[in-house]
């Protein structure tokens, strides 16, 4: 008999959620223009939108509040935390920053030059953004399965060589100022990197004196699947899989608001002298002091003792194991998702889940709309709507993948909130057809996703 996973812990404080009635659902989404950013948290039932920031702290987390020491200089808590990164992630220099971004920018400032070439395993957006606005261009080198939502492959977030190599070649090692390696890749779908492409991508990379640094925002996800996928790995606790996969790269930034499991913080992390050395200055312009970076004594601790409890065993099992416990039950309704299921969210692809409608009605919003008025569950659209226009042309660009993404928050909801999600997919799913499609009313210039506004192309989203 297979045995269930519970939650590894219980329940000492609890935060009630608002439930609406169908008809305040649907003034909330009138009044939201139908897109899920805009609606009020105080409106959602439960809240799928990201798992960024959004994690419940552990007793040990709020006590350690307390203690944050709120020095200037030299605070204490800044010391606890660089002892838990050293100590976990086995880095010898780490810089504090407010979050992902805040490391994302300082590397890619000091690294990444006019004409450079920067390779990674899919992008994250954030990511992109400070390698390009400092003249990089970035160059996809994951293999091509991850751009495929149905291929099963236990490492879709690999990088493959030969793209690797190739790129290499074509543009010269002394064009290449670091390869980027995001474990897991969040746009692929929480798809993990094997212990043994880390290995190879460093061994080729040290070869040609490139250095390798990664996007280590979901790195304890990875190593589970390390542990539970790749042979050689099964015995070993998940403290000593992140310690060898860290092994193979020279630096990482981090958003601390995902695994670390905290609310807000970040570090950059490295083992060249020079390259903190350097960073350290600019830590000083952007973020603060070396010793804060960006965050209050108190988010320091709740992230140094975060850090600790991410690697605890069960916690990351469950983890896991909550996000696959919904997608299964969607899957095996027959509800189209990206396969295999990831580290933190499901990714449903709405294409296919709304093939009556054309992309230009925006099924991944529609989906994402008439999901909240089914159940108050928020979800978040990525598709036509978040790959916004064409510079050139001005056309909507048409993403192969048209997807929402249901991220499930660390620690927050049981498995019976789960089953409300799963219910409520399927639900909608059995009716499919009557869910109709969206017009855009309003189009912000950039990033057009968070603001848009939208209204049903029918009398109403759902033709009950
Ligand atoms: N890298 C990855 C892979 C991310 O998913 C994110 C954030 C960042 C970097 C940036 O970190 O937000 O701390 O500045 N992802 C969030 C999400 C926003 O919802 O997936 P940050």
């Amino acid at each position: 008999m297979r045995r269930r996973i519970a939650e590894p812990y219980k329940i000492k404080a609890v935060e009630p959620l608002s439930m609406l009635s169908y008809q305040e659902r649907e003034e909330a989404l009138k009044s939201a223009g139908y897109n899920t950013f805009l609606l009020d948290s105080k409106d959602v039932y439960i809240d799928l939108l990201t798992d960024s920031g959004t994690s419940a702290m552990s007793d040990k987390q709020w006590g350690s509040l307390m203690v944050g020491d709120e020095a200037y200089a030299g605070s204490k808590s800044w010391y606890r935390l660089e002892e838990a990164v050293r100590e976990v992630y086995g880095y010898k220099y780490v810089l504090p920053t407010h979050q992902g971004r805040g490391a994302e920018n300082i590397l890619s400032q000091l690294k990444v030059k006019p004409g450079d070439y920067v390779p990674g395993n899919m992008y994250f957006t954030t990511t992109r953004a400070h390698q390009e606005m400092n003249g990089g261009t970035f160059v996809d080198v994951i293999i091509d399965e991850a751009h495929d939502p149905q291929i099963e492959v236990d490492f879709k977030g690999n990088v493959d060589l030969n793209k690797l190599k190739s790129l290499i070649e074509e543009v010269g090692a002394h064009n290449i100022p670091y390869v980027c390696l995001a474990v897991t890749v969040n746009m692929a779908g929480g798809q993990p990197v094997s212990m043994k492409n880390m290995k190879d991508v460093y061994e080729l990379c040290q070869h040609h004196g490139i250095d390798v640094m990664y996007d280590a925002t979901r790195c304890v996800e990875n190593a589970y699947f390390i542990k539970e996928r790749e042979s050689g790995y099964s015995e070993k606790s998940i403290k000593i899989i992140l310690k060898e996969m860290f092994s193979y790269s020279d630096g990482c930034t981090m958003s601390g608001k995902k695994d670390a499991l905290v609310n807000i913080g970040g570090f950059l992390a490295m083992n060249d002298e020079d390259l903190y050395t350097r960073s350290r200055e600019l830590v000083v312009v952007y973020e603060g002091m070396p010793t804060y970076g960006g965050m209050a004594g108190r988010d320091m601790e709740a992230m140094a003792q975060g850090i600790y409890e991410s690697v605890d065993d069960h916690y990351i099992e469950h983890r896991i194991h909550q996000v696959r416990y919904l997608g299964d039950q969607l899957q095996e309704a027959g509800v189209p998702m990206v396969r295999p299921i990831g580290g933190h969210a499901i990714f449903l692809d709405a294409k296919a889940f709304l093939s009556h409608l054309d992309q230009l009605e925006f099924p991944a919003q529609s989906l994402a709309a008439a999901l909240y008025l089914d159940s108050g569950v928020r979800a978040m659209e990525r598709g036509i709507v978040s790959a916004g226009r064409n510079k050139d042309t001005g056309e909507h660009n048409q993403p192969k993948l048209e997807m929402i993404r249901l991220t499930i928050p660390r620690r927050v909801y049981t498995n019976n909130h789960m089953d409300v999600v799963a219910d409520s997919v399927i639900a909608l799913y059995e009716k499919r057809e009557k869910i109709k499609g969206l017009q855009m009313d309003y189009e912000p210039p950039t990033l057009r996703f968070f603001n848009a506004r939208f209204s049903p192309k029918e009398v109403s989203l759902i033709h009950n």
